[in-house]
């Protein structure tokens, strides 16, 4: 299988350029499904997860063109489009739900395969499901497909989501372009990424009000135009950047980065005794020698992160003193303290807290990449672990992060792609 060889023991120097999110540029692929036409995005990461997503809309009947050193896809939909996501795609992406919301605003019908569990939690749909029952569709689920179809149209809603999701909040508000009147939905998600997507829709000719608050609206069946859009920065790339340097003492420049959409992780880093400057074009972070512990609680955004709560676990596991981290959003994501504890860290895992105890130094071991942030955490324990650490997994890692290895070795860390036999690196 192929692992990240990670050598311990540098600290990460210079800089990096941080491209479009992952989990925006996802939603915005699904969301040019809405017009025919040719939608062109900007600053689009080059990772698996959007060539997955490609081969879905091209599977809907749309053509879609990248030009991957330049970080631009074009998106082609034509006049006729399939309703079907399946479940082959479907398993490989979760974010195939995506297309849910867009296809039900043009067609009035999707079939989409139900994703099933994965390694970060449950992850249900019943906030989506709703609030398009709401909206006049009916939604049924068999053999492992959601079927939503809404014969005579869907129709504006008032409604309060039950939780701020980020994907119902998606489906809900791309369902409501395609809906007759008003859609007004509260305790909508306020994450960037959905942000993103609003102001991309707002673009596309929605219109559409309360953009980054938690009430949207959203006036229904107006015309729309594709559009150009620059994909908003991924603010939890720049944490792992902001975090990698942070644990190394080291300094790292991360440009492009957006630090107004990540002031709960900088203050956390603060803390913890990182220096962070905000530079004209993104942040440069600059570690302590060794890092003070510090506790977070992971909330929807402006909240802490989930995508980052394995990282502030791995920062703590060599800071001074201890720490509580407690998980709110997914509740299988401490899997990866199992594997942060094959390279000593002291962790201790209640329920959805988690203790750490800071150790001096971790020590190289083979450990397994459960999701992507897992992964990418592990990556960074093993750069402050002594000797060789062989993170397994690394295709978790190419779903959400470009060039990771080589990122790290520009930053002077000694990193390598490398096919392993598992029983040649286990002591
Ligand atoms: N939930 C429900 N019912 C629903 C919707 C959600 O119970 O109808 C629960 C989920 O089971 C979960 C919680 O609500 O426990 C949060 O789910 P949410 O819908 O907010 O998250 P998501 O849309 O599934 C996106 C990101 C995740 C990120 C979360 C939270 C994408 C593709 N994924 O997931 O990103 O952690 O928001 O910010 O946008 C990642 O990039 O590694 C990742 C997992």
């Amino acid at each position: 299988m192929e692992a990240l060889r990670v050598v311990g023991g540098a600290r990460l120097r210079g800089r990096v350029r941080v491209p479009g999110a992952k989990n925006s540029v996802l939603k915005l692929m699904a969301a040019a499904l809405m017009v025919p036409g040719t939608t062109i995005l900007r600053n689009v990461p080059d990772i698996a997860d959007v060539a997955i997503m490609s081969e879905l809309l091209r599977r809907l009947g749309c053509e879609v063109v990248a030009d991957r050193t330049d970080g631009v896809l074009l998106i082609t939909v034509p006049g006729q489009l399939e309703h079907r996501a399946d479940y082959d795609l479907v398993r490989r992406l979760r974010a195939s739900i995506a297309v849910l919301g867009p296809l039900m605003a043009r067609l009035g019908e999707a079939d989409i395969a139900v994703p099933g569990g994965d390694a970060i939690g449950s992850r249900g749909l019943d906030i989506h499901v709703r609030g398009l029952e709401l909206m006049g569709a009916v939604v049924t689920s068999t053999g492992g497909y959601l079927h939503a179809a809404a014969p005579s149209g869907l129709h504006g809603i008032d409604y309060e989501l039950d939780f701020p999701s980020v994907g119902a909040t998606e489906t809900l508000v791309t369902a409501a372009v395609g809906a007759r009147g008003l859609t007004r939905l509260e305790n909508c998600a306020r994450e960037p990424e959905v942000a993103d997507l609003c102001t991309m829709l707002a673009a596309m000719g929605v219109p559409i009000t309360g953009i980054g608050s938690d009430t949207l609206t959203i006036e229904g069946a107006s015309a729309l135009a594709p559009v150009e859009h620059v994909v908003v920065p991924d603010r939890i790339v720049t944490g792992t950047w902001a975090f990698a340097a942070a644990m190394t003492g080291g300094q790292v420049t991360i440009d492009g980065a957006r630090p107004e959409h990540l002031s709960l992780p900088c203050a956390t880093l603060r803390a913890a005794g990182a220096h962070i400057e905000v530079t004209p074009g993104g942040m440069c972070v600059r570690g302590p020698d060794r890092p003070h512990a510090v506790d977070a609680v992971t909330l929807p955004f402006p909240g802490f992160p989930t995508d980052l709560q394995p990282h502030i676990i791995a920062l703590d596991s060599i800071a001074e003193g201890s720490a509580l981290v407690t998980e709110n959003l997914f509740e299988a994501r401490f899997r990866f303290v199992a594997e942060l504890a094959r390279l000593g860290a002291n962790v201790k895992v209640d329920g959805h807290h988690c203790l750490i105890t800071g150790v001096p130094r971790l020590s190289g071991a083979p450990v397994e990449g459960t999701d992507i942030r897992a992964a990418a955490a592990l990556v960074l324990a093993g750069l402050v672990a002594d000797g060789v650490t062989h993170v397994m997994h690394v295709h978790h890692i190419d779903r959400g992060y470009a060039d990771f290895a080589q990122s790290l070795r520009g930053l002077g860390a000694d990193v390598d792609r490398v096919r392993v036999n598992i029983a040649d690196i286990v002591g």
